[in-house]
This record gives C-alpha cells, structure tokens and sequence, in this order.
C-alpha cells in the first residue's frame, strides 16, 4: 500500500496527537480542555483511529479509560511519530541559524532547589528555547523515564536495570539536622547510633532520599525511630525547626533559604554521599535543543555558575 495511504489504515497525524493527550490526561474531558476541543470531536476522532485499524483503543471501565493493547502500541508509536516531527521542527531551525523548540526536564523533588538554576544560563544563551519542567518523587519520574516522555530526567542515583545513559554531573551530600532545642544540637560528635534513641522525620514511600536513606541504614544495622512521614522538603524542614524530630535531608534542600532554627549535625560516617545524574534513554534519539543541553553540562558552563552560587557541596 502506498505510504500516502498510511493514514487510512493507521490514522492521521491529528489522531495521534489527540490520542497521546487522551492517554496522557487520562480522560477525553481532560483532553479536551487541554485542546480546547470538544469531547464528542475527540469521541470521534479516536472512533475513526479504532475503525481504520480494526481494533478498539481502549474499554470504559466505570469512568476510567483503560487502554487495549492495540492502544498501548498505538500511543507509543504515536509519540516516536510526534517525536520525530519535533526533532525536525528543531533540525530546520537550527538549520536557520537558531535553536528553537522545546526542552523536557522531569526532575526529581530534591533537585528543584538547583535545577532552575542550572537551566538559567542555557535559556539565556538560547532565548527561543521553551523548558518544560516536571518535578514529582523518584517513583514517578521513573515511570516518566520508563514512558520515555522527557529529553532527560534528574535522579540522584540513577535506576537500576533499565538500559539509560547518564551523566554524573554534581555532588549530593544528604545531611543529619534537628532543632536547635534538641539535645543532639549541642553535641560536637554524634554516633549513628544515637539517632536511634529520638523522633525521626521521614520522606514518603518512593522518594529518593527515602530510598537512600534505608538503604545507608540498613548497611549499618541502624534502625531509625520514623515517627512522622512527610512528603515534602519544606514541611519537613518546618518540623524539624519546631523539634518534631529529627530528619535527614539533600544539602541542597537547605542551600538557599536556610529556615531559622535548623542544625546540622555532626554525625559519624555522614553526610549519605550521593551525585546527581542526567538520565536518559539508550534508545532516545536526542533532539537538536537535548543534544545543545548536553554539552552545556559536559562543557560545565552551567556547572560553574551554579557552584558558584550554591557553594561546595562535597
Ligand atoms: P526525592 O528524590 O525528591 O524523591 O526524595 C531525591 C533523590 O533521588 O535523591
């Protein structure tokens, strides 16, 4: 079948794109909103996809779509397609003597206190550069990494068993604090151990520093006393400065606004030494502004300005 005729059979570039925010919103109202669409015209659209191809795209179960098989495959190769175009869009800008477009960054919760600070310079040297930035726990910028739906992703250790490349870029320190009212705040040197004996604030299930946390707990058979689990930074910063326990957090998360009435402390072994990395997909197939991106970083031009701001962090 000749290629112009693809789209009878496959559905059209439109289609796509409405069938990947339908998938991504997770509802067709949403979808619509966010196309300023009608539902019944992305109803039947997506009605004429499921009809070219012979299969439908989805069931209804109560009020969730849950998508066939056909589906799945459909939206994935809907996003390579989708992707391509934009990596041309890119490549003729480019070609035009300016880079242009959009570039996709999911980071991890931590790392949102540096990250626009890296991204600073690089819009400035390329001022037609869109950012999109994601910022979610490391449980769910894995799953946005597994989806593929981001030029890079920011972990502070990168996941395991799945083909990515990454680049090492910062250091990570992860740092004992408590109140200055709590008696380990005077103490000069503190064993691991006696974090044990008091209140421990901790990040929720699926976060990164969690995950570092036990794992660096566990090799040194200390059992933390977690009393309270809280899913922000801030929140637990703001506990800890009312002496609702102790915590362990990033250094960064501490390096611009420093909350009145935090201590660092002193404890053997630490700080949980860790590094930043950019992560991406083996098989991605970097667009013009990603590749750009890249040597920024391995150049360390945003490096240098940023450590320049935020201090030595090792
Ligand atoms: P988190 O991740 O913000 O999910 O805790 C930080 C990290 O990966 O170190």
């Amino acid at each position: 079948m000749a290629n112009s005729r693809l789209h009878s059979h496959i559905g059209t570039f439109r289609q796509m794109e409405l069938l990947v925010t339908v998938y991504d919103t997770g509802s067709i109202n949403k979808a619509a909103e966010k196309l300023h669409l009608t539902q019944p015209t992305i109803s039947m659209q997506l009605k004429k996809m499921a009809d070219a191809i012979g299969m439908p795209l989805y069931n209804k179960v109560g009020r969730k779509l849950v998508f066939t098989d056909a589906g799945l495959i459909l939206v994935q190769s809907a996003r390579e397609i989708l992707d391509s175009f934009s990596r041309l869009d890119m490549k003729l800008a480019d070609l035009r003597g300016f880079k242009s477009g959009t570039l996709k960054i999911s980071v991890v919760t931590t790392s949102k206190y540096f990250i626009p600070h890296l991204l600073g310079p690089f819009c400035k040297r390329y001022p037609n550069v869109d950012i999109q930035l994601k910022i979610g726990n490391r449980e769910q910028i894995i799953e946005r990494l597994r989806s593929s739906l981001d030029d890079f992703c920011v972990f502070s250790h990168a996941p395991q068993n799945m083909d990515i490349c990454t680049l090492d870029f910062l250091p990570n320190p992860l740092v004992a604090i408590a109140s200055e009212q709590h008696p380990l705040a005077s103490q000069e040197k503190i064993t691991l151990a006696e974090l044990e004996k008091y209140p421990f604030i901790m990040r929720e299930q699926g976060s990164g520093t969690r995950n570092l946390i036990e794992n660096f707990m566990k090799e040194h058979k200390i059992s933390l006393n977690a009393r309270m689990t809280i899913d922000s930074n801030e929140a637990i910063k703001h506990s800890v400065a009312e002496d609702l326990g102790i915590s362990i957090l990033s250094k960064h998360t501490l390096a611009f606004d420093e909350i009145a009435g935090i201590k660092h402390l002193e404890v053997e072994g630490m700080p949980i030494q860790c590094r930043w990395q950019l992560v991406y997909p083996s098989n991605k197939r970097l667009s013009v502004i990603a590749e750009a991106f890249l040597s920024y970083l391995n150049q360390g031009e945003g490096l240098d300005s940023l450590k320049a701001r935020i201090g030595d962090m090792s």
